[in-house]
């Protein structure tokens, strides 16, 4: 059944023919039902993600209304992610700087490592739907932690740094309820105090990560050090559910699928296109503009559909993504989530993950903008490790 509009696609169980048919019978236009414009063509995309009036907040609405008051919205206001203008370019650049500096083939040997202490948590254990979905929002974003160089090499203290990043990020959707942004303040305000702790345990200097640099870049910039203690939770934050979505989807398409000859560092590039974690992002109009040619209004919301532009034009060899989105706020995280969702869907299969299983039992998770499937308790092989490929 075709998905009734592009909030509903975002979970349906295909909603790539709905995507097709809208960005060719109209690429930008008004959803009367939503109340939104819906940009759906890749040129219609592109051209609202690089509009300088489009922005990632309405300008009366900084910080969503639900999150106002509270430390969630605190943290949400000074995100790089969250924010536009000259303010934030310099740590912007910081952070893409650290984000570039991190090769594919590191960070899948600390995720590899990280793998080894999680299989020392009891949570973690035995293997089956419920504890898969706990490995994926856990060890991408526990990797993430270890190359900034935070403590999370005790199996507790991953778990426990990995639930509070979920429940921050769980907070910021418009699905939350107000038990679940207490969860994320309460979240905020842990992780802020985690942040300000000594490392705890004597650091070789190789392996300090990246955040004294961060921190050192900063400081020379005049960069307020609550400004990047937020942003280096925003950094795990924005790793969290994307990261999850495209192992999840990795796994899914494994079990549909025969498996593919290029390995999972290709599969990893496929499903981004086909099957993308993030289907959607907004922007709002900060002065009455022409978008694609339309006269848009000053407080105006579009949907910026990157799910349907991926699917409506082949997508040239080597080309970013959609779903990594474009413009100003691109993630600056595009290759090390490809790497990081290839360890976590290798370091599965080597504990016995059987994707065909997993297929045959899940749902995407509630969202309106991300595709992240949660299974149910599927059987697994008994244990039966392989050494891992990547
Ligand atoms: C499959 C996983 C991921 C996907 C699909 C994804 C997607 C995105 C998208 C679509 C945006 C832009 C949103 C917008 O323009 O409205 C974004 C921004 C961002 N991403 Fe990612 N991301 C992923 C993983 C990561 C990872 C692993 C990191 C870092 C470790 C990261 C760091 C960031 C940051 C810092 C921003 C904000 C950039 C800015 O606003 O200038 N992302 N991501």
């Amino acid at each position: 059944m075709m998905p009734a509009d592009p909030l509903e696609a975002v979970t349906a169980p295909d909603p790539y023919p709905y995507y097709r048919a809208l960005a060719a019978r109209q690429p930008f236009g008004f959803d009367e039902r939503l109340g939104l414009w819906v940009a759906a063509g890749p040129a219609e995309v592109a051209a609202v993600l690089a509009h300088p009036d489009c922005r990632v907040r309405p300008l009366s609405q900084p910080v969503p209304t639900a999150l106002a008051g509270t430390a969630a919205g605190a943290l949400f206001g000074r995100l790089i992610r969250m924010n536009d203008g000259a303010a934030h370019a310099p740590l912007k650049a910081i952070l893409m700087r650290s984000m570039a500096s991190i090769d594919a083939a590191t960070a899948k040997a600390r995720c590899a490592g990280l793998a080894g202490v999680l299989d020392l948590v009891p949570d973690m254990a035995p293997l089956n739907g419920a504890t898969i979905n706990r490995w994926l929002f856990t060890l991408p974003v526990v990797t993430v932690a270890d190359l900034l160089g935070l403590p999370v090499r005790a199996g507790a203290d991953a778990v426990a740094v990995a639930a509070r990043v979920a429940a921050y990020a769980a907070a910021q959707s418009p699905l939350a309820t107000a038990d679940d942004v207490e969860a994320g303040s309460d979240a905020a305000r842990w992780l802020g105090q985690w942040l300000k702790m000594p490392a705890g345990r004597p650091c070789p200097a190789e392996d300090l990560g990246l955040l004294p640099a961060l921190r050192q870049a900063a400081h020379a910039n005049d960069i307020a050090p609550e400004v990047v203690a937020a942003n280096v939770i925003g950094v795990m934050v924005q790793a969290c559910e994307a990261t999850a979505g495209l192992a999840g989807n990795m796994l899914v398409r494994l079990g549909r699928s025969s498996p593919t000859t290029g390995g999972l560092d290709e599969l990893a590039v496929r499903v981004a296109i086909d099957d993308p974690p993030v289907q959607n992002t907004r922007r709002f109009l900060a002065a009455d503009a022409r978008v694609c040619g339309v006269p848009v209004r000053a407080g105006d919301a579009v949907l910026v559909l990157l799910a349907a532009a991926s699917c409506a034009a082949p997508v040239e060899a080597g080309a970013r993504p959609w779903t990594f989105g474009a413009g100003r706020h691109a993630c600056p995280g595009d290759a090390l989530a490809r790497a990081l969702a290839a360890a976590t869907v290798d370091a599965l299969l080597a504990r016995g993950a059987q994707p065909a299983f997993l297929a045959q039992a899940f749902r995407y998770r509630p969202s309106h903008n991300a595709r992240v499937p949660h299974f149910f308790e599927a059987l697994v092989r008994p244990h039966s490790p392989r050494r891992p490929t990547t």
